[in-house]
């Protein structure tokens, strides 16, 4: 079988095991052998040496047959330790023999032939004459005891030793070895999964050490090379970013300027074809006063009428392309231009060519007012709802709604739309959609992917985009197979339409001179709350930022703050008002926001601030939320 070692703790700790168990063998063995060795010998000294001891005692008895000494003698032989067999013999008979107990009646052969027994013999000699015989046997079980007994002690105290041996290297090697090699590989592991700011321990002066040192060491240089490589990544993204702006950037400004020159062409050729057209639209008319009712002459020239006002229509719109021919502007509501959209003749009569078309309208009630000429923003308005039906086919809807929206940053899309506040007039269907090629194109005169001339001259959105451009403000596109959507986005004016009077009882939420502080980085969100507020009857005093906020707080109570929540320059209302509080425990609180409710929104709320209302606001709005937050 063969099994991998991993880790340097395994392999050192496997091979320190199995040198220790080699070593231990071989003393264990070497002792053993040595142990066994001497006890052998050991008998065979003391056998030789009684046997000669013996042989010199029993030669003058055995010579004068003093045969009661000789067993005398041979009975105390048995004192010794070992002895099992002890006999004396002359040349014919044998005089004494003893044996240990359990071996009666055995010879001497017995003893010599068995394994478990050393024997001796020896000639007794007197006077240089051979007088008998001295047979001799000792035993080995004693001795064979004696060797399994060392053998054992001696193993267990090797292996004691042995033990501590490995204990002592294990414990040391684990300290000064193991451990530091651990935490290093767990900071390379940690650094290797991107954690580059691991602490490495460099504590220790030796070889371990050195190595995390030097470790660390590159750490440091690997740290300082990817912060500048992310820097350049960095610098290339926003260089990469830069060009795709300015190319985005060159194409819309190409976009612009051959839409006016479009524009410019349509307008001069307009001016001429009005003068023209007016000729063939009035004669007629004339004529037909003067032919009578059953002349065959009244049907053409009728057509030629009609044709002609066709004309007019068309040359209507180029005159409206043509910019700077837009009548006088006044302040309106796009509300107002939808509802008598949705209520003019026109409309009425594109239901009934688009029966299947359902149309629906989501306005909101607080919009803003804009100024701009109402026939122009209804044509606009026509001119997206003719095309949104136009691009259903079959059964599908065409939404118009109106929203407020306050723009903290610049809006990327179709037109880059400014910071701002705007009243925006959406128009969306669920029709065929515009594939991206066209979408670069739609708003040129005489683009049209209909049938030219006979169900559309193309010049639909091109009055819209020259609205949108008389009115300053911006067109956002949007199209997928499953619809488009036309936003347009009017600045939007605090002025009050002419015959608009207060809509609700301004006494429900005037305010009685209370200290309201507002707190916006636009200057022109702060003129209009600070505008607002003091129209309600409150004192307000208005700051361009958080920090400066928390300044003005600490000298100059206030009994509600209006804090803009985004303030890209410094701190964020969320982070003011945390200041503030630190200041001014409990302090009143309404926040606002051109952002649907974020999480900065909920953490200030959590810290105490009151409602959130969103941007642009609306007088009767703020006024409402004022009251309630202060009357709490
Ligand atoms: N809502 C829409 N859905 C799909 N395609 C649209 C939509 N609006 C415009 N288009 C595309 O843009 C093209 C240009 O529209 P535009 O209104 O300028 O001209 P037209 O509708 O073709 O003609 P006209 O409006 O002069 O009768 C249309 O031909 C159509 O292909
Ligand atoms: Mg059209």
């Amino acid at each position: 079988m063969r099994f991998r070692i991993k880790s340097i703790r395994q392999r050192f700790t496997f091979a320190l095991a199995t040198v220790i168990t080699a070593i231990m063998l071989i003393f264990s063995f070497i002792l053993i052998g040595y142990n066994n060795n001497s006890l052998e010998k050991d008998l065979c000294v003391r056998l030789t040496t009684l046997t000669e001891l013996t042989v010199k005692s029993l030669s003058s008895a055995l010579w004068q047959y003093n045969f009661e000494y000789i067993s005398d003698y041979i009975d105390s032989l048995f004192l010794y330790e070992d002895l099992a067999f002890a006999s004396v013999s002359t040349k014919s008979k044998t005089i004494k023999k003893k044996l240990l107990q359990g071996f009666e009646g055995k010879d001497f052969s017995y003893f010599k032939e068995s394994p478990k027994f050393i024997t001796k013999e020896a000639a007794v000699v007197y006077q240089k004459v051979v007088v008998g015989k001295v047979f001799l046997a000792m035993s080995r079980e004693r001795i064979n005891s004696l060797i399994v007994n060392n053998s054992v002690l001696a193993i267990s105290l090797l292996f004691l030793i042995i033990s501590a041996i490995f204990i002592t290297i294990y414990i040391l090697s684990r300290k000064y070895l193991f451990q530091p090699l651990t935490s290093l590989e767990n900071s390379a592991r940690s650094i290797a999964e991107g954690r580059l700011d691991t602490q490495i321990d460099t504590g220790s002066e030796d070889e371990i050490g050195k190595l995390a040192r030097t470790f660390s060491q590159m750490m440091q240089n690997i740290k300082a090379i990817t912060a500048s490589r992310d820097e350049l990544n960095h610098e290339i993204a926003g260089h990469k970013r830069a060009e795709k702006e300015k190319k985005k950037l060159e194409t819309k400004l190409q976009r612009a300027r051959k839409m006016e020159a479009m524009g410019l062409m349509a307008g001069g050729v307009a001016h001429d074809l009005n003068n023209i057209l007016s000729g063939i639209v009035s004669y007629p008319e004339l004529l037909l006063m003067d032919l009578p009712e059953d002349s065959p002459l009244r049907k053409p020239i009728k057509t030629i009428q009609e044709s002609g006002m066709r004309a007019a229509d068309v040359v209507e719109d180029l005159l409206t392309i043509a910019r700077g021919v837009a009548t006088g502007k006044e302040v309106l509501n796009l509300n107002t231009v939808v509802d008598e959209y949705l209520d003019s003749a026109e409309h009425h009569k594109l239901e009934r060519i688009h029966p299947l078309s359902a149309f629906k309208t989501e306005l909101d009630s607080e919009l803003l007012n804009i100024t701009g000429s109402a026939s122009h923003v209804k044509k606009v308005l026509m001119n997206l709802i003719v095309n949104a039906s136009e691009a259903i086919e079959g059964r599908g809807t065409v939404t118009v709604s109106t929203i407020n929206r306050y723009l903290d940053e610049p809006l990327k899309g179709y037109d880059d739309v400014r910071t701002g506040e705007y009243a925006v007039l959406r128009v969306s269907d669920n029709g065929s959609g515009i594939s991206p090629k066209d979408l670069d194109r739609i708003f040129e005169p005489f683009y049209t992917k209909k049938e030219m001339g006979r169900s559309g001259t193309g010049l639909g959105l091109a009055v819209v985009w020259n609205s949108m451009q008389d009115h300053n403000g911006y067109i956002n596109v949007k199209s997928s197979e499953k619809g488009t959507v036309f936003e347009l986005y009017f600045p939007t004016t605090r002025e009050k339409m002419a015959d608009e009077g207060e809509q609700a009882p301004l006494e429900n939420y005037l305010g009685h001179g209370e200290k309201i502080l507002v707190v916006d980085d636009e200057e022109r969100q702060m003129e209009i709350a600070s505008g607002i507020l003091t129209r309600l009857g409150y004192i307000a005093e208005a700051v361009s930022s958080g920090e400066d906020a928390i300044e003005y707080v600490k000298t100059n109570p206030v009994d509600l703050i209006l804090l803009d929540m985004v303030m890209p320059k410094g701190i964020n209302g969320r982070e003011t008002y945390e200041e503030i509080i630190k200041i001014r425990p409990g302090q009143k609180a309404i926040i606002a926001s051109g952002y649907a409710k974020t999480k900065e929104v909920n953490m200030a709320q959590e810290l105490g601030a009151g409602k959130y209302i969103k941007k642009p606001y609306a007088l009767e709005k703020v006024g409402l939320v004022v009251k309630e937050e202060l009357e709490k």
